[in-house]
């Protein structure tokens, strides 16, 4: 098991203040890595249990992914109060919006893309070149993708989404090229359906997707937080470029 160990690392996650980014920090944690969050919004009280449970720093920065002045202001104070170290970058900030296709506007689909790919992707960006900067001989970078970029979303309007996390699995490969000279990895997790607050106001659907999962089941955030765990450390040194689905089979059947 110790190639699963994470003690001594940095890691970053986006979004995390609640949902699967939530509970992707506190699996980092675990494993013994310490972790900074950036979110737009104020964590759940679980995250600040987090640095007790576990005897890792833990710290939240306020930080809107889609602002290059926000996500830079971020990166600076981070990599001050954790003297530049990074190993481990989860870009996990997203939005949904459930609008028709024929309905959508430049403006919403521009906001949606603008956390969802361009986010992603800058956050990305700025952590591989504190990797880079730091020379971290484990970095590791775990983009969350979606079942959306493998298929439509049965009974929802997702043209958007499924449009940004299409070109988040996309990209990964495309990083994951550019970074193998440095000794950074760059892989996706694609999750299916999980009840979180995105699905929480869709209470019919988390009912009816039931139907649509191979094993009869939505996930809870925790259910996704091994792939993340198993990509961010070493137990994974042989993957780049790839991306792991974990959605109960509902793209198998
Ligand atoms: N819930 C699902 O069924 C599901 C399935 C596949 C993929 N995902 C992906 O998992 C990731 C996490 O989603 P979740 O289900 O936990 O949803 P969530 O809404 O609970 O969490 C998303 C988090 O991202 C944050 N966020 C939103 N915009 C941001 C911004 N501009 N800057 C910084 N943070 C921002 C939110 O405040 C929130 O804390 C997303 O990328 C989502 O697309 C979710």
């Amino acid at each position: 098991m110790s190639r699963f160990d994470l003690k001594g690392r940095t890691a970053l996650v986006t979004g995390g203040a609640r949902g699967c980014g939530l509970s992707f920090a506190q699996g980092l944690a675990e494993g013994g890595a310490d972790v900074a969050i950036f979110d737009v919004i104020d964590p759940a009280p679980e995250f600040y249990e987090i640095e007790k449970k576990y005897g890792v720093k833990t710290a939240y920065y306020k930080v809107d992914v889609s602002s290059k002045d926000s996500l830079k202001e971020g990166f600076d104070k981070f990599s001050k109060d954790f003297n530049n170290a990074l190993d481990i970058c989860v870009p996990c900030a997203g939005i949904n919006r459930h609008i028709p296709f024929l309905e959508f506007t430049y403006e919403t689909h521009e906001e949606l893309l603008g956390v969802n790919v361009k986010g992603a992707y800058f956050t990305a960006q700025l952590a591989a070149k504190q990797m880079i900067a730091n020379g971290t001989k484990h970095g590791s970078i775990v983009f969350v993708a979606s079942i959306a970029s493998y298929m439509a979303i049965r009974s929802q309007l997702s043209s958007s989404y499924c449009a940004s996390k299409g070109a988040v699995r996309a990209m990964v490969p495309a990083i994951a090229k550019e970074l193998v000279p440095y000794g950074i990895r760059v892989n996706s997790v694609s999750p299916g359906y999980v009840r979180t607050e995105m699905t929480a106001s869709f209470p019919h659907l988390l009912e009816s997707w039931k139907d649509e999962i191979m094993n009869g089941r939505v996930a809870e955030p925790d259910d996704i937080r091994g792939a993340c765990i198993f990509l961010a450390s070493d137990a994974s040194s042989y993957m780049t470029g790839q991306d792991i689905r974990v959605d109960g089979g509902v793209t198998m059947w």
